[in-house]
This record gives C-alpha cells, sequence and structure tokens, in this order.
C-alpha cells in the first residue's frame, strides 16, 4: 500500500510573513498528516521560518531547486547540502517551468538528481507533455524520454528516494485539469515504464503525483484513481483551506 503523499509547491510567492500565516493555518489541523505525508516547498528565503513553525508537526520540507556542484563560485546557485542544512528532505527537479524558462534539459536535470540522492535528498521529479504534444500524440514519447533521460544511470536503490510527478504542462497554471482517466492512462504508463527498468517491487512502492490545476473540487476524483498516490499542488497551496481540502480528500 503506497501512502499518499501531497506537496504544495509555493513557487515564487509568498514573504516570510505571509508563508507564516500559511503554515500556522496547517498546523492547527491536528491530524493532517495521520494518513497523507505532507510536504511544504517554499522559497528559500521563508524555509527557515517554516522550519522552525512545522517542527514536531511531521510537515517534511522541499527546495525548489539545487545545482549540482556541491559548492563553490556558483553565483546564485544552492547545492543539495545547503538544502538538507535548511531542514529539507526533498527538492523538486525537472520542474516544467525550470526546463522551459530556465533551459533545463534532461542531462542537466540528470545530474542534479544524481547529486540530490548522494547528499541524501529525496527527489520530487516531474515529467510531462506539452499541449502540442499531446495533440501530436506524443505524450507517452515525451514522457518515457524525460523518465529515461532523467533517470539515467541510477540504482534500483535509488529509487526509494523518489517520487515522480505527472504534471501535464497544459494542465499547470491553467485551471484546465487533465480528466482523471486522462491521469491515469499517463501514470499507469509510468508505472509500467518503471516496472521494465527498474523491476516490479520498485514500480509498485513508487509514488507517482499528478500536478495542473488541482483544486478542492477535482482532487477527490484525481486521487480515487489506482495509479495516482498524491498530488504536486501550486496556486491552490497558498490558500490554508483548499490545500487541506485537497489533502483531506486525498486521505
Ligand atoms: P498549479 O497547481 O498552479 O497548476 O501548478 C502546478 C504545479 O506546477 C506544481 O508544481
Amino acid at each position: 500500500m503506497r501512502r499518499p503523499v501531497v506537496a504544495g509547491n509555493w513557487k515564487m510567492n509568498l514573504l516570510q510573513s505571509e508563508a507564516e500565516d500559511l503554515v500556522k493555518q496547517l498546523i492547527d489541523q491536528k491530524e493532517l498528516t495521520r494518513n497523507v505525508d505532507i510536504v511544504l516547498a517554499p522559497p528559500f528565503t521563508a524555509l527557515a521560518i517554516v522550519r522552525k513553525l512545522v517542527h514536531g508537526s511531521g510537515i517534511q520540507l522541499a527546495g525548489q531547486n539545487i545545482y549540482f556542484e556541491s559548492n563553490g563560485a556558483w553565483t546564485g546557485e544552492i547545492s543539495a547540502a545547503m538544502l538538507r542544512d535548511s531542514g529539507c528532505k526533498y527538492v523538486i527537479l525537472g520542474h516544467s517551468e525550470r526546463r522551459s524558462y530556465f533551459h533545463e534539459d534532461d542531462v542537466l536535470i540528470n545530474k542534479k538528481i544524481k547529486a540530490a540522492l548522494n547528499d541524501e535528498l529525496h527527489v520530487i521529479f516531474c515529467v510531462g507533455e506539452t499541449l502540442e504534444q499531446r495533440e501530436q500524440n506524443e505524450t507517452r514519447e515525451i514522457v518515457e524520454s524525460q523518465l529515461k533521460f532523467g533517470l539515467e544511470g541510477l540504482a534500483t536503490s535509488d529509487l526509494e528516494k523518489l517520487i515522480i510527478a505527472y504534471e501535464p504542462v497544459w494542465a499547470i497554471g491553467t485551471g484546465k485539469n487533465a480528466t482523471p482517466e486522462q491521469a491515469q492512462e499517463v501514470h499507469h504508463f509510468i508505472r509500467a515504464f518503471l516496472e521494465t527498468t527498474f523491476g516490479k517491487s520498485t514500480a509498485e512502492s513508487i509514488r507517482i503525483q499528478y500536478g495542473g490545476s488541482v483544486n478542492q473540487g477535482n482532487s477527490k476524483s484525481l486521487m480515487a484513481q489506482k495509479d495516482i498516490d498524491g498530488a504536486l499542488v501550486g496556486s491552490a497551496s497558498l490558500n490554508a483551506e483548499s490545500f487541506i481540502g485537497i489533502i483531506n480528500s486525498t486521505a
């Protein structure tokens, strides 16, 4: 049985005082982490305050990016060890906003994944096709190649520290989520790829989140799908009521 995991990717939102307000409302809900793993990915500037607030609550922290080098002259970058040092268990890698706006390719993402695992960080690895690719019937091909290159060189045991997030690019921030059937189809495909590459028990134990316009209204039917093990939530994670609603519908 895979334990569901709901993560809030705050992206470039929330000042420290706003983060504090939001997290206080979340930790007021005492039973929130009973049946679901909860991960918050604040901007780097809010990690310290959020870390302090979630202490003892069971809520875990994620960073939104790392560089693959461990230290040195890389102005503006953050290492895996720095995220660990800031209290993070996870890092989000391969997000489509990093792929498109910051030109991160599969080779770079693979280096970052290896650097994260090497420093004991768990990884939320995002994959997903654009609208154009879906319309050209290329969804499987694109997702397969992102998985293949992103996970290249990883050992089966590394997969224990991995969560895959299927985030169709056309569903991110658009209010247009994939239908439960569309999402389930790709999640099933991802699990089948993992089975072929890493074996049945790894494929059965790995958690695959759906991300892209998840909200309180659509989360229950998405989470009810056999191969959907949680959500990677963007804008709806910035509001306590809607994020709690999504968590409860997942549990
Ligand atoms: P939205 O939930 O705002 O569509 O964002 C999804 C996402 O990109 C999470 O990483």
